[in-house]
């Protein structure tokens, strides 16, 4: 008997880098690769990395040259770079860091299997093409065991805003759909696995457009039996349109939670940005998304110290937070990125931008906690996705998202429990069986 091979992925970024992760660990499986939680016990590392802020690049490098040495403890290792990174930099990682054997973009993973096979017989292997035939086809949506109940299915990946400050359209490429038949045979197959919710995926996924809009996607998909729960993440305002809020007051399964970034609430700064919104626009777009599901809980991202901004700029931001109220956000202090527009131009002080940042996550984590706290009492319903750490307890995501220790819970893992929430945590809600 052969003894598999040890693969160890440490995964940058995104949720679509999360899912790639999978997928590589999945192809690489059919090589005779077992996961291992460990650098050091591996036969391939595998970097996928996110370009998307910070000095990226530069701590890929050093990470390499960490893990270089473990190669003179084991000759067999191959180290590899993926995700945008990889895109990025091509070719050039190999020649910085020659202990790199593989660099594969995020158009190829279906390529790795070949590629492990070239690097196993001593060469490298490099792919970082936005190759025209389905990309897709070989990366299916196959949640393993642990991953069900809940799943991510990508439905378009790329994306042709190009926002000033982002490398993703160039990364990722354009916008790309798949085919909204394929994805509704994958969606059936992953609920006869067990599945019982989904998460749409994609860097731009409201405008999909693979032969039916999102918005019908969503209706077809609350058609298949078995499917409880659908939930699609990240928007762009622009591409918020009258049918797609509809489908929040209409299809009972689409889950009260939206994350839409907005970024800025200055109309300069977005403007500067490349937003093609204003924060007026923004704030009347979640009017009408509240007027049709008044309970959702919104969720966003936002960058500050944007080149340019000044304190009425970031106070302008500060404003939307408040009247948003987000259940969630992100915020980001901005990070050039060589290759995009606003990188030529001059960065707000670094003092100012790291001040202006703790102000807004303060008023974001503040908000946070109220809704969490109001949540206190509600009767809410859980998907039990594993046991809990203490005896009896079991762990799963309300409809908003919100983590849910459910104590003393008969439920298994899959089950859709009604709770009624008994405590508000820092990150979790405590709940009761009902
Ligand atoms: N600097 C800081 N934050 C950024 N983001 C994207 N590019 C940058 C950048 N250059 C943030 C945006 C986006 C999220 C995924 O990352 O807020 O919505
Ligand atoms: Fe980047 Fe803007 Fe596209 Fe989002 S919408 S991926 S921030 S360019």
């Amino acid at each position: 008997m052969t003894t598999p091979k040890k693969l160890f992925i440490k995964t940058y970024g995104c949720q679509m880098n999360v899912y790639d992760s999978e997928r590589m660990a999945e192809a690489l499986g059919g090589q005779g690769y077992v996961e291992t939680k460990t650098a050091e016990d591996a036969d391939m590392i595998l970097l996928n990395t996110c370009h998307i802020r910070e000095k990226a690049a530069e701590k890929v490098y050093s990470e390499l040259g960490r893990l270089k040495p473990l190669k003179a403890d084991n000759p067999n290792l191959k180290i590899g770079v993926a995700g945008c990174v990889a895109q990025a930099e091509g070719a050039e990682i190999m020649r910085r860091q020659p202990a790199v054997d593989l660099v594969v973009g995020p158009q190829s993973y279906h390529r790795l299997p070949a590629m492990e096979e070239r690097v196993r017989a001593g060469q490298t292997a490099l792919d970082t093409d936005f190759p025209e035939e389905d990309k897709f086809d070989h990366l299916k949506s196959r949640p393993k065991a642990r991953r069900a109940p809940a799943a991510f299915l990508t439905v378009q990946e790329g994306c042709d805003k190009f926002c000033a400050f982002c490398v993703v359209p160039y990364t990722r490429g354009a916008e790309v759909s798949r085919p909204a038949d394929k994805l509704l045979t994958e969606a059936r197959d992953l609920v006869e696995r067990g599945v019982r919710e989904v998460t749409l995926l994609g860097q731009n996924v409201n405008a999909y457009h693979g032969g039916m809009t999102l918005a019908d996607l969503i209706r077809a998909l609350a058609k298949i039996d078995g499917l409880e729960r659908i939930r699609y993440t990240t928007s762009h305002p622009n591409d918020m349109d009258d049918d797609l809020i509809a489908t929040h007051g209409e299809v009972e399964k689409l889950m009260p939670y939206l994350h839409l970034p907005v970024q800025s609430g200055s109309d300069h700064i977005l403007k500067r940005m490349n937003r093609s919104h204003t924060a007026e626009s923004y704030l009347r777009l979640i009017e009408r998304i509240r007027s049709v599901r008044p309970d959702i809980l919104m969720s966003g991202d936002f960058i500050v110290g944007f080149p340019e901004e000044t304190d009425a700029d970031f106070e302008a931001t500060m404003q939307l937070v408040r009247e948003v109220r987000y259940g969630y956000a992100y915020s980001f202090k901005y990070s050039s990125r060589p290759g995009t527009p606003a990188a030529e131009r001059a960065d707000v002080p670094a003092e100012v931008a790291d001040a202006r940042l703790q102000q807004l996550q303060a008023l974001i984590t503040q908000h946070q906690r109220e809704i969490q706290n109001s949540m206190v009492g509600r009767d809410l319903s859980v998907l039990i996705e594993k046991q809990g750490r203490e005896a009896g307890q079991m762990v799963g995501k309300s409809e908003y998202l919100h983590a849910v220790h459910v104590e003393n819970c008969s439920a298994s893992v899959g089950d859709i429990v009604p709770v009624r929430i008994t405590e508000g945590k820092t990150n979790s809600l405590a709940a009761q069986m009902r």
